[in-house]
């Protein structure tokens, strides 16, 4: 047995906790700045003299450049400069070692490095000009002349060669070994599915584009706004990359319009920004234009497949998921894709096997759930499969097989409400009332399908910093260097501060996107909650306990003598609990004491023993309805219920929020998101929202969460979980398990478009 960490008394969930704020669906708090613009992104920061660049990107996939003639662009009245390979100041670049914090294992992209061009739409030249106009036209009168290799872009061609990749120094975990023999197991089983599967590539698409103003100071020092999923990490690159102190670089993003991983890496218009202003020493701004969107990290294309073996009384023996994943020539991006089939049934016999194919891209890079967006969807449509060849219930196969320990490790769960998940879900949905019979439900020309899947993501945490700042007048302010790409960031901090305070909301800030403050890492992986909220606990619960001090060591006061645990913190007071007419306010202590502000620093690491000892994760179980149109091939996801396993909820409402938002994206992986190559150029091509299709507003129905209560001591000392990712992962399946059941078409190759349902 391990020692269980001691959770003091925010786990007490009852709502009359006083001074309550966790758990509490509120508004945003930066919502108002948000939809009447006054909070500004990365590319509207402005200053006097700024400049504008304008990237050029290259014509071909692969060789190399022979001749660029800049003349023309430069003629310009107004163009100030053109960079390229050939005139680009030499540069520290990764020296030091350090590359940025969501760096694969190999050699990160340097743009305009050499004449060698890797992939399409590499930059090969910035155009800097008094206007973002003019560098956009002199750029077109940029003459590159190529000498083109022959170029890989076809996943299919190139998996003949695909490789294990070694362990990945990142976060995830190569493949467990083998358990027992799962290719006689399949080989022997009563009944079996044996399942290919393709997934398109898919492009992040924010709906703020990456961009960089870098503000250049009279002293040399540099303001840079970043698009960034973490300051810090900006901070580091653009200090290594261009050998400057930290002191010099001061990265400020506090708004940021959506990333879903693409602003976990330094992008090249970072790069570009400082290569201008360090040169020219004047500030300058690079913004990227839609269709540059997708000239670096994509979720990568997969080919996959997933073999089931069962006996007829449904009990998995057998469990083999096989994937081959793209990734560039330059660098072993790895997600894994295959590991959650090992643990998220019970099953004796069960190989995973991942495997990395070069290609002549960019290097993909993770998108919401990396991994397990990809790989989960396999196994959860084989998972349907099986139960329809079996006769029995989908849910009833996954019922029989739950597990309460993690196959892969042995551990146990640090707690896993899955099956509350399945009861809640199903319930809501009405699943009960479904027919088991593909085309069994129709109504007029529609067909009608129910379909469902389980879904699983990490839950994670990593160390973090964060300092606090109470005055006098009971106002306090919160600091942390971690980010807000949207989950509700600022929201969900002021309440976990708010709380261990017992401070109403409107008294507490938040302050994030700012490498002053102090350490937090990316906001990725759903970890924020867990690590940076970890970290506001740890620094208000420091004041709580001086506060509660000096309020106990106040000789005339009304508190005298009392212990720090006989104390409420609510509406700006200290509570005697045993009389809540004993009381002092904040602000009558910090008078009596002299004080006029109070400050902490915390650093918060995980509780690494428990962590070690479990395996955590987020869970969820997916319904959806569709209604499929079989003469034009449309289908309409017309309900979904999502029951989301994830701790404690901070905030009802934006976690809500995240997890219709996932499920939205869901269907887009379903039904809609590709990005095609056209392999004679080697290049993504339907590079605009007019022909890459994302769910819009009639795309989008019923969406209906669910939180299932979960209790969780070893996660962390909030025992949240997170949110971000766990709403997509089930979502693809159960969709394309629905439209099997509408249409008794099993369709393996996401998205499901009108063509495959035809
Ligand atoms: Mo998310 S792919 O962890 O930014």
């Amino acid at each position: 047995m391990i020692a269980k960490p001691t959770i003091p008394d925010l786990l007490d969930q009852s709502p009359d906790r006083p001074g309550a704020q966790i758990g509490k669906p509120v508004s945003r708090v930066d919502g108002r700045l948000k939809v009447t613009g006054a909070a500004k992104y990365a590319a509207e920061f402005n200053t006097p003299g700024l400049v504008h660049g304008y990237i050029l990107s290259s014509a071909v996939a692969r060789g190399r450049i022979l001749r660029m003639d800049t003349a023309r662009a430069l003629a310009l009245p107004g163009v100030l400069q053109v960079f390229t390979h050939e005139n680009r100041p030499s540069l520290p670049w990764f020296d030091r070692r350090w590359k940025d914090d969501d760096a694969p294992k190999g050699s990160p992209f340097r743009p305009l490095y050499d004449a060698t061009i890797h992939h399409a739409l590499q930059p090969i030249a910035l155009v800097v000009a008094e206007s973002f106009e003019l560098a956009r036209y002199a750029a077109r009168l940029i003459h590159v002349e190529y000498e083109a290799d022959p170029h890989q872009t076809d996943l299919q061609a190139a998996s003949a060669a695909a490789f294990t990749p070694g362990k990945d120094k990142g976060g995830f975990e190569p493949p467990p070994k083998p358990r027992g023999d799962a290719d006689r197991a399949l080989a022997e089983a009563e009944v079996s599915v044996d399942l290919e599967f393709t997934q398109a590539v898919e492009h992040h698409n924010p709906m703020e584009m990456h961009a960089s103003t870098v503000v250049y100071h009279n002293d040399g020092t540099l303001t840079v706004h970043d698009k960034t999923q973490g300051p810090l990490n900006t901070q580091t690159y653009v200090c290594n990359v261009f050998g400057l102190p930290k002191e010099a670089v001061r990265v400020i993003s506090p708004f940021v319009g959506g990333a879903f991983g693409s602003g976990l890496r330094p992008q090249h218009q970072l790069f570009m920004a400082m290569l201008a202003a360090t040169t020219l020493k004047r500030s300058v701004r690079v913004e990227l234009s839609r269709p540059q969107m997708f000239s670096f990290g994509h979720r990568p294309e997969t080919l996959q497949r997933v073999a089931l073996g069962a006996r007829k009384d449904g009990t998995l023996t057998a469990i083999i998921h096989e994937a081959v994943q793209e990734t560039s020539q330059t660098e072993n991006y790895v997600e894994v894709v295959v590991n959650w089939s090992g643990q998220q049934y019970k099953c004796d016999n069960v190989r995973l096997d991942y495997k990395l194919a070069r290609m002549d891209t960019h290097t993909p890079l993770d998108q919401r759930a990396p991994g397990a967006a990809t790989g989960v969807p396999a196994l959860e449509i084989a998972m349907d499969e099986l139960a329809a060849r079996l006769g029995m219930d989908p849910l009833e196969l996954r019922l029989r097989n739950y597990t309460e320990i993690d196959p892969n490790t042995g551990k146990p769960f640090s707690s896993k409400e899955l099956r509350a998940c399945f009861r809640q879900g199903a319930e809501r949905f009405g699943w009960s009332r479904r027919n088991p019979v593909p085309r069994s439900m129709r109504q007029g020309r529609q067909l009608i399908g129910w379909g469902m899947a389980t879904g699983v993501w990490d839950a994670m945490q990593g160390q973090a910093s964060a300092r606090a700042r109470l005055g006098i007048d009971g106002t306090l302010t919160v600091g942390s260097a971690t980010a807000d790409i949207g989950p509700g960031t600022y929201t969900a901090m002021t309440q976990i501060a708010a709380d261990v305070l017992g401070l109403p909301l409107d008294k507490v800030s938040f302050q994030l996107g700012d490498s002053n403050l102090p350490m937090a890492p990316l906001q990725g992986g759903s970890w924020t909650v867990s690590s940076v909220g970890s970290a506001v606990k740890a620094v208000c619960d420091r004041l709580r306990e001086r506060l509660a001090k000096l309020a106990t060591g106040l000789n005339d006061g009304p508190l005298k003598g009392l212990k720090a645990g006989d104390l409420d913190f609510a509406g700006g007071f200290l509570v005697a609990r045993s009389d809540p007419s004993w009381r002092l306010s904040i602000t009558e202590v910090m008078r009596a004491n002299d004080l006029l502000v109070l400050e902490e620093e915390a650093l918060s690491v995980p509780y690494y023993k428990a962590q070690m000892q479990h395996k955590a994760g987020t869970h969820s179980a997916v319904f959806a309805e569709v209604r499929v149109d079989e003469d034009l091939g449309t289908v309409q996801v017309t309900r979904v219920v999502s029951a989301v396993a994830a701790g404690r909820i901070i905030n009802p409402k934006t976690a809500r929020s995240q997890v219709m938002g996932a499920v939205v994206w869901g269907l887009g992986m379903a039904l809609e998101e590709e990005t095609m190559t056209d392999q004679r150029l080697g290049r993504f091509m339907n590079h605009d929202f007019a022909e890459y299709h994302i769910p819009v507003n009639a795309d989008v129905h019923d969406i209906d969460v669910i939180f299932v209560e979960e209790h969780d001591e070893v996660v962390n000392p909030l025992g949240a979980k997170g949110v971000g990712e766990i709403g997509i992962v089930g979502v693809p399946a159960a969709i394309a398990n629905a439209i099997y059941h509408a249409t008794g078409k099993r369709i393996c190759d996401l998205p499901i478009t009108a063509d495959k349902i035809l």
